[in-house]
């Protein structure tokens, strides 16, 4: 049998002063849209902040319901508003930021494997790659450049 190995670049930035201005706000911003999360049922609170094209920032938070799969995730919530606002901006930038505090030496918790196939979709629909930005509990960085990196094998319009 042959073997295919699959990697994924991650760059990690020890603080939010190895980031571009721009990025460091957008940092800023997903740390405050986690004070929106209405997350009554998992208590697990995540905020996002989505850089469009003409600099515009778009924030989102979990949304949760008693019917649970009736919630969406924060990443959603700022992807869906951006294609309803601007549906003809790329999404250059997504930073997102969680309660979970992870200890030392480990990953902060990454983008669903429902959120990285709405990103893929975007991606592939302005032709541009996104950098996603998750933000550890420590304040490190940690930047992929594009979605493709932690979504290998995917699934696309492509196969349609
Ligand atoms: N959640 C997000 O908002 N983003 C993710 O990438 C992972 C999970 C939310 C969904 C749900 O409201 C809560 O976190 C627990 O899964």
């Amino acid at each position: 049998m042959k073997e295919i190995t699959v990697q994924s670049k991650v760059l990690i930035a020890d603080s939010f002063e190895e980031l571009s201005p721009k990025e460091k706000e957008l940092c800023e911003q997903a740390i405050l849209a986690k004070e929106n999360a209405y997350a009554p049922y998992s208590n697990f609170q995540v905020g996002s902040a989505l850089l469009l094209e003409d600099g515009t920032i778009i924030t989102g938070s979990n949304q949760e319901n008693a019917v649970y799969p009736s919630g969406l995730c924060a990443e959603r919530v700022a992807i869906f508003t951006a294609g309803n606002q601007a549906p003809k901006l790329a999404i250059k930038a997504i930073a997102v930021a969680t309660c979970a505090e992870e200890k030392e030496n480990e990953f902060p918790a990454f983008p669903c494997g429902s959120c990285r196939q709405v990103l893929q979709e975007q991606e592939k629909r302005h032709n541009s790659n996104i950098k996603i930005l998750v933000i550890s509990h420590h304040n490190k960085v940690y930047v992929i450049d594009s979605v493709k990196d932690i979504l290998p094998f995917s699934f696309s319009n492509d196969f349609l």
